[in-house]
């Protein structure tokens, strides 16, 4: 009775209520030990203002059923500390929460606290108010700096202690990360830089966490702080000490995107061969970065010209969804791995060659009790090896995995996960969000009495303090009517900013646009103009497009204008950098705060039916219904040319559909064979690099809804769509040489003498609604474009009775299930279901 009446409190206690059992961490020469115990660790990157609470407990149960034990997340300075010592962790921000969320789903938590981030975000984390402390100069041995820092760390350190969410305390948090990859920048700081790191290990080590602490990219990290290290591989390096272990923090699971390039992904293949590899050469600690890369909101995303989406072809999508064959490959991989666990922690590998880039690792408990890893690295030939008496096939750039040193349960280039065709239009459905805009146009040039004068062209940060995208550069210039013939002059005009765009009107009339990009923020822009007899208008709207986050001294790297001259036709020229400018920081839709809720009746906004289009500076807004159903709502802004987007008064991110990718360099079927970087597989070249923009479904309200838009360049608001995924196509093809599923192999069973299985499965709360192909024979092409082959047989009904109705399904790929068309040929089971919710 006693028994049952705790049981049921402990049920009862809610999500959060983990019973706080104090959990040991240290470590030793080979792995994390938790308890007492080496520890084999898959661990993701989860950003939390990425997304939104709502959406956090989903995410963590996916990462979990992915095979994670570890969620990865830096903390972000400039939104904890928008202003100095006052402090907000509420909303997307509310870091505690975050933490207890991981808990609860029985994850531990690396907490990355920096406080540098790096990470593609807003000044790399850092709030704009620690650039104008006088005297400052950061991640450097500078006390001001260091004492701020120092502030921060305590401040977190001390939140999370008062929570109890150190592993010690009963806590998820097994590790915790100072500073962020200061190794690659260190040499630009000097002697003070290697102080600076010397002093950010002691402060760390100093709080007692009673947790490790970790560097990453540190080769100089001081005792006990491990080193580890971030790359596309992992495998050829080791920590600075024979007393740590080697982990890896930053395993890119694709890349990042910015404004004006192509789409990178990484093959799965690719990406599994890389992780297998790691542990196959001793490592004990992997980080996927981003296991969700998710959305950077608001003036969230770093810079310059980062984009707002971050999916970064992580295993969960943006929205949250789950993204195949990745999701599945990898929960494949760490099945295998986690299998291997007991031997991978308990001895050294035993390396031996078994042919020109061919080797194996084994780890023995005893002679007849080993795991092994077989690789073949050769980025092109495959190779058929003999390891201990048995002849085993190896694609090339491949790793097999051998638990019981006999039975490959899986091989990196093999994928029998499911393909889920996300890109593909018909899974959405499209509305207008209204055909009734309101607009409001922008002045141009100066708009208040809150501007200033200054002689000569300021820097723009400085000036801005980051409060506003935008900066008024405004002067006149004075033709004298004697030089004028015809009435007008025509001539050159050159400005050279230092980033990150910049729109030129003269007499108020946008005459040129020009822009850098993420590589190279600064650009100059040339325009011919035609000056009149008298005053001329000059005014620049100098943006910018998120404060850089990396490098060295990226703190202090400037933007707006810092060259204007005016050229005659005739040759001669006119500096006009040194003259007097007058300045406006920010718009003035931005200081009539037009995105706001509160602003959605005001009497600024003009109706009509006559919407303005294709005009610079104007602000559109609209009321629309909330989408039916619960999947993911987007909106499409392809029709649109630069700017911000809100919803009931929440900025959904900056747009910038006109900046299109360069038309060459992509290749849709990149070959994952051979060593991968982040320009090697990229899509959507010639488009823009993002046309959909994620509205989290808890922003929408169920009735009417607010959307407004600011259009900085020029776009037609009837072109707006609304998007919501509704339907999912899925697709897998498994023939009957694939593997089986990792996850049904058992110790002691022989393998090959299991069938393998097609399973596919839809997201969270679908079913599969019906069978769309289905074919056991040959069948052709690859998942998106699979058509019947010569050798065929229908099995549409078994498939339609195994699957429809149901949220997932497994089919047994074999002759004997699915009847036999062609004896004597390897069949492939291909099909293709649609999801619905
Ligand atoms: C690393 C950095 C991460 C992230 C990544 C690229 O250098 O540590 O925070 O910026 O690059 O996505």
């Amino acid at each position: 009775m006693f028994n049952v009446l705790f049981l049921s409190i402990l049920l009862f206690q809610g999500n959060f209520c983990r019973t706080a059992v104090s959990t040991s961490v240290v470590y030793d020469s080979k792995a994390l030990v938790i308890d007492g115990k080496r520890r084999i660790l898959q661990s993701g990157s989860v950003h939390y203002p990425r997304s939104t609470p709502e959406l956090w407990p989903e995410i963590i149960r996916k990462a979990k059923e992915g095979g994670l034990d570890v969620i990865e997340t830096y903390v972000f300075w400039n939104y904890h500390e928008p202003v100095r010592g006052e402090y907000y962790f509420g909303g997307r921000f509310d870091l505690v929460r975050f933490v207890k969320e991981v808990h609860a789903a029985g994850l531990f938590v690396h907490l990355r606290i920096g406080p540098y981030a790096c990470a593609e975000w807003n000044y790399g984390g850092f709030p704009m108010w620690l650039h104008f402390i006088p005297g400052i100069q950061f991640r450097t041995s500078n006390n001001l700096f260091k004492g701020e820092m120092e502030r921060f760390l305590v401040k977190i350190v001390n939140l999370m202690k008062d929570e109890n969410l150190f592993a010690t305390q009963g806590g998820p948090i097994i590790l915790a990360q100072v500073e962020n990859e200061y190794g690659n920048v260190e040499g630009s700081y000097g002697v003070a830089g290697v102080l600076y790191v010397k002093w950010a290990a002691e402060t760390a080590v100093g709080l007692n966490t009673t947790v490790p602490w970790v560097m990453c990219q540190q080769e100089d990290a001081p005792d006990p702080i491990i080193n580890t290290c971030n790359g596309f591989y992992c495998d050829r390096w080791s920590p600075n000490s024979p007393f740590k272990p080697k982990m890896w923090t930053e395993n890119y699971a694709g890349w990042f995107l910015s404004f004006g390039y192509a789409v990178p992904f990484r093959p799965v293949e690719d990406l599994a061969f890389a992780v297998a590899r790691f542990f196959e050469t001793g490592g004990t600690f992997q980080n996927y970065y981003m296991y969700f890369g998710g959305t950077n909101f608001g003036r969230t995303a770093g810079g310059p010209l980062i984009a707002t989406s971050y999916d970064y072809d992580a295993p969960i999508n943006e929205y949250g969804y789950i993204n195949q064959p990745k999701w599945g490959h990898l929960r494949d991989l760490h099945i295998a791995v986690k299998k291997c666990e007991e031997h991978l922690v308990n001895a050294n590998a035993t390396q031996i060659s078994l042919g020109q880039n061919l080797e194996a690792h084994v780890y023995y408990k005893s002679f007849n009790d080993c795991a092994a890893f077989l690789a073949n690295y050769d980025s092109s030939s495959n190779a058929t090896v003999n390891f201990r008496g048995r002849s085993y096939f190896l694609p090339a750039w491949s790793v097999s995995i051998l638990p019981d040193c006999v039975n490959v349960i899986f091989n990196t280039a093999k994928v029998v996960s499911q393909v889920t065709l996300d890109d593909d239009s018909s899974i959405w459905d499209v509305t207008m969000p209204s055909s009734s805009w309101s607009w409001y146009k922008e002045k141009v040039g100066i708009w208040s009495n809150n501007s200033f004068e200054a002689s000569g062209l300021l820097e723009q940060i400085n000036t801005t303090k980051d409060s506003s995208d935008f900066l008024w550069y405004t002067t006149s210039i004075n033709v004298d009517e004697k030089t004028v013939e015809n009435q007008t002059k025509e001539v050159g005009l050159l400005i050279m900013s230092l980033g990150h765009a910049a729109f030129l009107f003269v007499n108020k009339k946008p005459v040129g646009f020009s822009y850098g990009n993420h590589d190279d923020a600064s650009f100059t822009l040339t325009a011919k103009i035609n000056l009149h007899s008298g005053n001329n208008t000059l005014d620049v709207l100098s943006m910018m497009i998120g404060l850089q986050n990396y490098g060295p001294w990226f703190d202090i790297q400037g933007a707006g204008l810092y060259s204007v001259i005016l050229m005659d036709l005739e040759g001669s020229k006119a500096d006009l950098s040194n003259m007097q400018w007058t300045y406006q920081v920010g718009l003035e839709g931005e200081f009539l705060e037009l995105e706001n809720v509160s602003m959605a009746n005001s009497s600024v906004w003009i109706q009509g039916s006559a919407i303005p289009t294709n005009q610079s500076l104007l602000w559109y807004k609209t009321v629309f219904d909330a989408p039916e159903g619960n999947g993911p709502v987007a909106l499409n802004l392809s029709g649109m040319g630069k700017g911000q987007a809100w919803i009931n008064g929440q900025s959904i991110g900056r747009y910038w559909s006109s900046n299109l990718s360069p038309s060459n360099g992509c290749s849709e079927n990149c070959d994952y064979r051979g060593t991968y970087n982040a320009g090697k597989c990229l899509k959507k070249c010639g488009q823009p690099a993002q046309t959909l923009y994620h509205i989290p479904r808890p922003w929408l309200n169920p009735g009417k809804n607010l959307l407004v838009i600011h259009e900085e360049l020029g776009g037609d608001p009837s072109t707006i769509s609304l998007v919501a995924q509704n339907r999912q196509r899925i697709c897998n093809r498994v023939s009957e040489t694939d593997l089986p599923p990792a996850d049904t192999w058992e110790s002691g069973e022989d393998f090959a003498s299991r069938i393998p299985e097609l399973r596919l499965t839809c997201e969270t709360g679908w079913r599969i609604a019906s069978i769309r192909f289905a074919s056991f024979g040959t069948p052709e092409g690859n998942c998106g474009a699979v058509k019947q082959g010569t050798c065929h047989t229908d099995v549409s009904s078994i498939v339609h009775k195994a699957c429809v109705g149901k949220s997932g399904c497994s089919i047994p790929v074999s002759g004997a299930e699915l009847g036999d068309p062609c004896p004597n040929v390897a069949k492939t089971l291909a099909v293709e279901a649609l999801c619905t919710a």
